[in-house]
């Protein structure tokens, strides 16, 4: 047994098994246990089969099984209220619609949710994932463990238990927080080397995860091989084809070969970006590299409903708008909008699917935290509140600050660079600020900021369009701001209206899919090494003066 248990941080070795291994009288008391449990087990086995046969000629059966359905569970991550009216408005202002034209998730607004988490009054996307998929409070950085340190099942787990299909789809890494918290379990999200093993199915429960579609393929090659980002030469796209059967693709050929889900297999893994898919705002100009979230939400669908086209449960997704975070975390409201304009479209995907689908299916929607204390309006310091803010400055933008720090790393390390800085300056303001932010009015002091400091260049260009736009940000992390549920309506989400713990989707997913949770949790102890010193360690280092600098 000892040799099935599996620690939840990385692999450690059992000084203590393997030294009574080695004692003689180990194996004598050995010898003596196993008589001893041959007799209890016989004896067990005779009081069980007694037990069960009358308990089937005198009990009815108490349990009438689910309906077939699905449960569909999209994740807006780091999107507060305010993204929804910036986007919103920033869609009327761009689409010339009437005031009256809003946003799919705004006319399918459900309550709301608060999202702290054990330990903080402002979570993580771990610890607000683990919300979600175990229906309990953890502690920042946590992935499917508890405040005790010790894993708990998830509601995607006990799904594919009792026969359910289950899936994941994100735009930044499959083994990043959200997707991570439903299909493994470590103390501290940045072990992803050992997140992607356990998606797979190298975790003790074996393979839960049916469906995978997103980025991080980094995590998934040896460190051997170009394009990796593991720490050790594990090959995890080898051990998911060995040994659990996955189909895998690397690319957006692999992509379009699904046929829209047609012609997709399971477990079926779709790696199609080395960390993240680039934001909206860029990634639709490398449409022929990457798919974008509406595209991979709507082929899983797809394979998912024709997977479970003939079995008696239906199945399980989770899809992340992943990005949305990342434009808040770097204030960048031009990203943001095109972010939340495609969660919107996906939502639109989804309902759609529900229209034709022939199986009973719930969407809920909703965010594990706000992110950048979001603002739509400033007040300019020395300057009187001005009562407006600017979606054409938005508009004008053609890139990402990401995608603009990126060029402008890449012309600084090539050879068309001088190491001449006004021709630099000059350099970035006609090549990168007007044509990208669609600003043409800089200031001197706003393209010295960026020469005189190259890596805070992100930061330089998302301010300078927030600024001209009019949109505030409070913070380079999360907020405390509670976070909308959106839903399609259905069996049990009348549990969810109002405002509600975070916690309580958790509750609403379990009891949806009819799942025990808790018989998962107990399989996960039962199976799992306590974590030692060292681990403990860790995760209090992690916490320390709450700041987390990983933790997105
Ligand atoms: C690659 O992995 C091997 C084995 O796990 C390890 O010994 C080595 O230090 C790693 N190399 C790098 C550059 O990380
Ligand atoms: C939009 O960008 C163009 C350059 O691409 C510029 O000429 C124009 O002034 C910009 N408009 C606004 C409102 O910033
Ligand atoms: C440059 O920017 C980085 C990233 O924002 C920051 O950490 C660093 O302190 C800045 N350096 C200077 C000299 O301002
Ligand atoms: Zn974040």
């Amino acid at each position: 047994m000892a040799s099935e248990r599996s620690p939840l941080l990385s692999s450690q070795d059992r000084p203590d098994v393997e030294a009574a291994r080695k004692s003689g009288r180990f194996s004598r008391l050995r010898e003596l246990a196993l008589f001893v449990w041959a007799l209890i087990a016989t004896a067990t086995v005779i009081i069980l089969a007694v037990c069960i046969q009358h308990n089937q000629t005198t009990q009815p059966r108490q349990h009438v099984p689910a309906a077939k359905r699905n449960l569909v569970f999209m994740v807006s991550d780091g999107m507060g209220p305010t993204s929804l009216s910036m986007t919103r408005s920033f869609r009327q202002h761009t689409q010339d619609l009437p005031i009256d034209n809003v946003l799919v998730l705004d006319q399918h607004f459900w309550g709301s949710s608060r999202t702290r988490s054990s330990n903080s009054l402002v979570t993580d996307s771990a610890a607000g994932a683990t919300a979600f998929s175990c229906g309990k409070k953890s502690y920042n950085g946590a992935i499917g463990v508890l405040p005790d340190l010790e894993p708990c099942g998830t509601v995607l787990e006990a799904a594919k238990r009792i026969g359910y299909l289950t899936g994941l789809v994100a735009t930044t890494r499959i083994t990043d927080a959200t997707p991570a918290s439903f299909g493994s379990h470590v103390l501290v999200r940045s072990m992803e080397d050992s997140i992607a093993l356990q998606e797979v199915g190298e975790g003790v429960l074996g393979r839960s995860v049916d469906l995978m579609l997103g980025g991080g393929r980094c995590f998934f090659l040896p460190n051997s091989t170009e394009g990796s980002c593991r720490s050790d030469d594990v090959d995890v796209v080898k051990i998911a084809q060995k040994n659990h059967n996955w189909a895998y693709s690397d690319d957006r050929a692999g992509f379009n070969a699904l046929e829209g889900g047609e012609k997709a297999q399971l477990p079926l893994l779709g790696l199609y970006a080395s960390h993240d898919i680039p934001f909206e705002i860029d990634r639709r100009n490398h449409n022929d590299i990457y798919p974008s979230l509406s595209e991979m939400a709507k082929t899983a669908l797809r394979t998912l409903e024709k997977a479970t086209e003939n079995s008696e449960k239906g199945f399980f997704i989770m899809i992340e708008g992943s990005r949305i975070d990342h434009a808040a975390h770097y204030n960048d409201p031009a990203a943001q909008v095109h972010e939340v304009i495609e969660y919107d479209k996906t939502f639109q995907v989804v309902l759609d699917f529900i229209a034709q689908s022939k199986t009973e299916t719930v969407l809920v929607s909703t965010s594990d935290h706000e992110t950048g204390g979001l603002d739509t309006a400033i007040q300019i310091p020395g300057h009187d509140p001005v009562y407006n803010w600017y979606p054409k400055v938005l508009a004008n933008a053609t890139a990402s600050a990401e995608w603009l720090a990126w060029k402008l790393r890449a012309h600084v390390a090539s050879s068309d660079f001088s190491g001449n800085k006004d021709k630099l300056r000059t350099w970035i303001n006609e090549e990168l600020v007007i044509p990208g932010l669609g600003i043409s009015d800089a200031t001197d002091a706003e393209l010295t900021r960026i020469v005189d400091n190259l890596s805070d260049s992100l930061h330089a260009f998302a301010d300078m369009i927030s600024l001209r736009a009019h949109i505030g940000w409070s913070t380079h992390g999360h907020t405390a701001v509670d976070v909308n549920i959106y839903s399609s309506g259905g069996p049990g989400t009348d549990k969810i209206r109002g405002n509600i713990e975070n916690t309580e989707i958790g509750d609403f997913m379990g009891a949806y899919l009819e799942v025990d949770i808790n018989e998962i949790t107990e399989e996960l102890r039962e199976k799992t090494a306590k974590p030692n010193a060292e681990a403990v360690a860790a995760v209090q280092a992690a916490s320390v003066n709450d700041i987390h600098h990983l933790a997105w």
